[in-house]
């Protein structure tokens, strides 16, 4: 084994995603590959390394991608048999050919048809929700805007009342924490006992479409079971668990992160007040340079090796696309923003390969119309000084706890 790989690297905490970048330039340069010695995690941080890694599904698995971080104590699990809690991941750790098989369905109910649909419905909750801000003149963006707007898009599309919000996305923080964070046992019950109510949640919803159908996601899948799809009630299930996650917390973090990341570029922000026609490209290089996912796990299904370096059988694999995404060696300047940047889509921040994400239109879709109305109506928006923004301590996603706006609407005219 190469010396330097075994070498754990000093100050790395996987857990810590409060300022990761510096630390991520560091072991791009130094040490690309390495083993995480407190959590046994082999660390990738190049772009080359970790795209090879996502394209090699036969080598490395994504059977480990919704593991515990830290297993679940043993009452917690006692909580969840009891409860009969039987899912693990819809699709992301899947492995073919189930995995083929059910992204298949899922992918025929989720294509554009559906999300060009409902693109009204997203901008009247959009409009909503800046309404209401508009007449406050300053709000956290985060609780007040970006937290909502996803979830009440997604449950359009899946035909869940706008009661449930609240519900759906503590159930979702609660499994984030649960599957990439660092909970002490006692911190875990409670969460287990919502991981039950989840579902269960999930596995009424199938079996409410069963009696009465809608015109929404789970419907599709019903009826493509009843027209003879290879599909059961479990995994449709299972489906909706992974969306009501996957689908909007992604998308919270990304309109959470941009505004702080164009707030602190304010060219950038002034360019796109001017010229709206800039919001592709800068939705890409924003996505690239601040990701919502900034690692995801795969696991090595044979002895390989990374770069170089030898990989046992069996190795957990951390893949950082957040550094990535800030590789020189793909991205010219990788660490400057830049929203006129030739090639920001070769950002790594959907995945690669064949669990690419499923929803990325609508996750753009819904960012555009955001970006858009945003610049629209508030171009002297501000960040409020002095406010300390933390994040949630895991390993994937960068998510802020607040982003104090001022709305500069006095100085509008
Ligand atoms: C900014 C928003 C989003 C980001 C950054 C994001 C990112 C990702 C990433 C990194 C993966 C893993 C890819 C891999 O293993 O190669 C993934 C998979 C997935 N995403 Fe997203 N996602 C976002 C929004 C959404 C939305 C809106 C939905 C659904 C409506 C969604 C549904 C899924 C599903 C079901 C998978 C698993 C796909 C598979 O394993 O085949 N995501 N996403």
């Amino acid at each position: 084994m190469n010396a330097q790989a075994k070498q754990q690297a000093a100050d790395f905490n996987i857990f810590d995603l409060s300022a990761p970048h510096a630390k991520w330039k560091e072991l791009r340069e130094d040490q690309p590959v390495f083993q995480d010695l407190e959590t046994g995690y082999w660390i990738v941080t190049r772009h080359a390394d970790i795209k090879a890694i996502f394209d090699d599904w036969n080598t490395f698995s994504s059977e480990n991608a919704q593991a515990p971080m830290r297993p679940m104590c043993d009452a917690g699990k006692q909580i969840m048999k009891d409860g009969g809690f039987t899912v693990y991941s819809g699709l992301s750790a899947r492995v073919p050919p189930d995995h083929t098989r059910i992204r298949k369905l899922a992918q025929s109910a989720f294509g554009p048809r559906r999300f060009k649909a409902i693109q009204p419905q997203i901008e009247a909750i959009i409009d909503r929700h800046l309404s209401k801000i508009s007449a406050q003149g300053e709000c956290d963006f985060f609780s007040e805007v970006a937290y909502d707007v996803p979830a009440l898009v997604l449950f359009a599309l899946m035909g869940i009342p706008d009661k449930d919000v609240p519900k759906v996305k503590d159930w979702a923080a609660s499994r984030a924490l649960l599957t990439w964070g660092d909970l002490s046992d006692e911190e875990q019950l409670p969460l287990a006992q919502k991981m039950v109510d989840y579902w269960k949640y999930c596995r009424d919803l199938v079996a409410a479409r069963k009696e009465v159908p809608g015109d929404d996601f789970p419907t599709d899948m019903v009826q493509a079971q009843a027209e003879g799809a290879d599909i059961t009630d479990e995994e449709i299930a299972g489906l909706m668990y992974s969306v009501l996650f996957a689908g909007h917390e992604t998308t919270t973090t990304l309109m959470s992160n941009a505004v702080i990341t164009l707030m602190s570029n304010r060219d950038a922000w002034d360019a796109i007040c001017a010229d709206p026609s800039l919001i592709p490209a800068a939705t890409e290089e924003i996505l690239r340079f601040e990701p919502s996912i900034v690692s995801w796990r795969r696991r090595a299904k044979v002895n390989t090796e990374i770069g170089g370096v030898p990989i046992p059988e069996g190795a957990n694999i951390l893949l950082v696309m957040g550094s990535g995404n800030r590789d020189d060696a793909v991205f010219e300047n990788a660490e400057t923003f830049d929203i006129e940047r030739k090639n920001a889509r070769n950002h790594l921040s959907f995945g690669y390969g064949i669990h690419f994400c499923i929803g990325f239109q609508l996750a753009k879709m819904e960012f555009g119309i955001m970006l858009r109305e945003l610049t629209a109506r508030f171009p002297n928006m501000a960040m409020k000084p002095g406010q300390q923004i933390e994040y949630l301590n895991n390993i994937s996603f960068r998510v802020p706890n607040q982003v104090m706006v001022d709305l500069g609407l006095e100085k509008k005219q």
